[in-house]
């Protein structure tokens, strides 16, 4: 870890993180990489974790999660690790990609889940599936997104994360690989993005801690 933070604001995060932003294009241009643009995405958003980056994240965090819903476990590459961890309560998808309970759409759960959720959410409208994981637990329950560290900023984004501030931003310091459909092989270069876990404990109002992982 090479530091840790609290921040004093929600306003303070989006500027000390502004800095990072800024290295991630550097990186992009160096690397030669490129961000998936329209056309190039899969049609709903399938870019499997690798699971490395979950066990990275549990390991160094210690974060005490308990019977968590996947809520689109792809193939169920997150899933998996959390299964093997004792974690796992569910995984579903809306899409059949063989693992877990196929054709759930997650904004169709009306239920309150009782235990946490955690996914690399489809990133067509990333805050809308972090809104409704939150309206699906109970407070104190947690909710946790891998997600671009571009979430933090953004004025629709905005009002969302001053009502509803993270408890904790783990930010990944190495590119974590992402592959689209799941091709790893393929897609075995490092990610031109730097992605995050965003934790959400329902119900907190305080300051934003942020943190760096391997
Ligand atoms: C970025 S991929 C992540 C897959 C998996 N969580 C992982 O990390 O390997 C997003 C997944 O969300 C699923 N998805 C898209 N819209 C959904 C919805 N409304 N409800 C449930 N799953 C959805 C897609 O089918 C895809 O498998």
């Amino acid at each position: 870890m090479l530091y840790a933070g609290t921040v004093n604001s929600a306003e303070t995060l989006f500027e000390k993180l502004k800095e990072k932003m800024k290295m991630s294009k550097g990186d992009f241009t160096t690397l030669g990489a490129s961000a998936h643009s329209k056309e190039e995405r899969e049609e709903n958003d399938f870019y499997a974790t690798d699971p490395k980056a979950l066990e990275i994240f549990l390991d160094e965090t210690g974060i005490e999660l308990r019977n968590v819903w996947e809520c689109a476990c792809g193939e169920g590459h997150l899933a998996k690790v959390l299964d093997a961890r004792g974690l796992l309560g569910r995984a579903s998808d809306l899409i059949d990609r063989g693992y877990g309970v196929t054709e759930s759409n997650f904004y169709y759960s009306s239920e309150i889940w009782e235990g946490d959720i955690l996914t690399n959410p489809p990133y067509g409208d990333a805050m809308k599936f972090c809104q409704h994981a939150l309206d699906c637990v109970d407070e104190g329950s947690k909710v946790v997104m891998l997600m671009r560290i571009q979430f933090l900023e953004g004025q629709r984004r905005k009002p969302f994360l001053l009502a509803n501030p993270p408890k904790y931003v783990y930010v990944s310091s190495s590119r974590l690989l992402l592959a689209k459909n799941a091709y790893f092989v393929k897609y075995n270069t490092p990610s031109a993005n730097c992605y995050a876990w965003y934790v959400w404990e329902k119900g907190f109002k305080g300051e934003t801690t942020l943190r760096n992982e391997t």
